[in-house]
């Protein structure tokens, strides 16, 4: 058979490594193809740059959408990331003809109902393993190895940048700052970090998943999102002796006829494996009716594991050139007139224990009134720590955690709390999950 002709369009951490590993294993790609997959364009923004992967045989340029155009082209690989001009180029290709593989998390998330829609009409893959934990091949578990499931929940540690950090608060007892440079410069963060800070990268990510999983259209403003910006050294030290690690989690999980989508830090037991997925790692749970729980585990960032994913890509594409696109995997998992919106459960409404940590007046008296305050508020205590020696102002920290309760009962509580004089700033709140069926 001919060798298929590939355009890539951004040659940086992960189009860098898309070429590294086409070329390093070329003989065994081309082997489970079918046939010989070559970069024969690629587009870069700045031509004068060195690149890390060896661009010999590749026509490059800085005009994205010759990539697009090119008729030899079968297949564009979008790698530059962001959700305007990777769209056009995105829609482009489609509109050429061509099949697309992406890793693009924030362009699904936010336009793949429209990008999968025209896709479809041009029966056309658009395929983007690599957008959620990089090397993971969660996607097609997802879509193909679990089938048969009904999906209880999906909890996953999905964004390597923020589970970097926090490990190195966790191990090395470091300062949020240091860590979020290393990650920077080890080529794991987004072009703006502050996705990855924010819970927004871990947003996109989940949304993508919640839909594969639930056979939901893709929704990005419906998934609550908190990052793990708020996070002090303290927490992450309080939880320990608690028992508990501190990891950022994206939660799907079906309650009733509604699904929880969210992004927020929490506290998970030490002993749970998720607890022991360290810097740039990735792990997702997800537990079916009929699997029961399964773990999903690997490098969610970095050169070579996503482009693991990119090629896997590729090569799906390129076996597929010939099928018939009404025998090809849907790209949502389910087919594209049986995807159904479902009730996305307001925060006010989720359950959950938590972790609670305050700056308190030392004098007789003021852990029974938070008690107090809790207990009108339906939120039953678990356990209550003073910690560390009264500061200059009198004031001692108290870590309260709780059993399961409504958010809209905590956070009332919360207020009640605050609002007492001998609570010296806000309460912080890290919600508590123990990950049981
Ligand atoms: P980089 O910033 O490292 O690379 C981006 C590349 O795109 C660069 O080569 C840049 O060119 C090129 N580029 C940007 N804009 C244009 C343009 N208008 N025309 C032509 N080329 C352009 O990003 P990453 O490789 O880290 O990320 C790429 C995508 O992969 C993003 O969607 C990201 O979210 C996703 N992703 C990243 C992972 C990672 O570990 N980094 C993991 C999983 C997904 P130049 O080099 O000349 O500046
Ligand atoms: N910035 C992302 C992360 C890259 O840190 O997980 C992988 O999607």
């Amino acid at each position: 058979m001919e060798p298929v002709n590939i355009g890539v369009v951004g040659l940086g951490t992960v189009g860098g490594g898309t070429v590294d590993v086409l070329h390093r294993n070329s003989a065994e790609i081309s082997r489970r193809a079918g046939r010989e997959i070559r970069v024969s364009r690629a587009a870069v923004r700045d031509l004068d740059r060195s690149r890390s992967c060896d661009t010999s045989g590749i026509t490059l340029t800085n005009d994205p959408f010759e990539v697009a155009n090119d008729p030899d082209v079968r297949v564009v690989v979008e790698l530059i990331g962001g959700e305007t001009t990777a769209f056009e180029i995105v829609m482009e290709a489609l509109e050429q003809g061509k099949h697309v593989v992406t890793a693009n998390k924030a362009l699904i998330a936010t336009r793949g109902n429209e990008i999968f829609r025209a896709a479809h009409e041009r029966g056309l893959v658009v395929a983007f393993e690599a957008a959620v934990a990089g090397g993971i091949s969660i996607i097609k578990i997802l879509r193909e190895g679990l089938a048969g499931n009904r999906v209880k929940q999906l909890v996953g540690i999905v964004n390597g940048t923020s589970n970097y950090i926090l490990t190195g608060m966790h191990e090395r007892g470091s300062d949020f700052e240091p860590m979020l440079r290393e990650a920077q410069a080890l080529g794991y963060a987004e072009s703006d970090p502050t996705f990855d800070i924010d819970g927004v990268d871990a947003a996109h990510k989940l949304t993508i998943l919640a839909s594969i999983a639930y056979g939901i259209p893709l929704d990005f403003s419906a998934v609550y999102t908190e990052g793990i910006g708020t996070i002090q050294g303290k927490d992450v030290s309080y939880a320990e002796d608690l028992g508990y690690r501190i990891k950022h989690l994206g939660i799907a999980r079906r309650r009733g006829n509604r699904v929880d989508l969210r992004v927020h830090p929490c506290l998970i037991p030490e002993t749970h494996l998720l607890a022991s997925v360290d810097g740039v790692m990735n792990a997702i749970l997800v537990e079916g009716d009929a699997v029961g729980q399964t773990i999903h585990y690997g490098a969610g960032a970095g050169a070579n594991p996503t482009a693991s994913s990119v090629v896997a890509d590729i090569v799906d594409v390129v076996r597929t050139l010939t099928a018939d696109p009404g025998n090809r995997v849907p790209h949502l998992a389910f087919q594209p007139t049986a995807l159904t919106s479902k009730d996305v459960t307001p925060l006010g409404d989720i359950e959950c224990a938590y972790y609670l940590r305050l700056l308190a007046l030392d004098r007789p008296g003021v852990l029974a009134e938070i008690a107090r305050i809790l207990g009108e508020n339906n939120v039953s205590i678990e356990a209550i720590r003073q910690q560390g020696t009264k500061n200059n102002d009198g004031n001692v920290s108290v870590v309260i955690v709780t059993h399961k309760t409504r958010e809209m009962s905590m956070t009332r509580a919360i207020g009640a709390i605050e609002a007492l004089p001998a609570i010296a700033e806000p309460v912080m709140r890290i919600r508590l999950d123990t990950l049981e069926a």
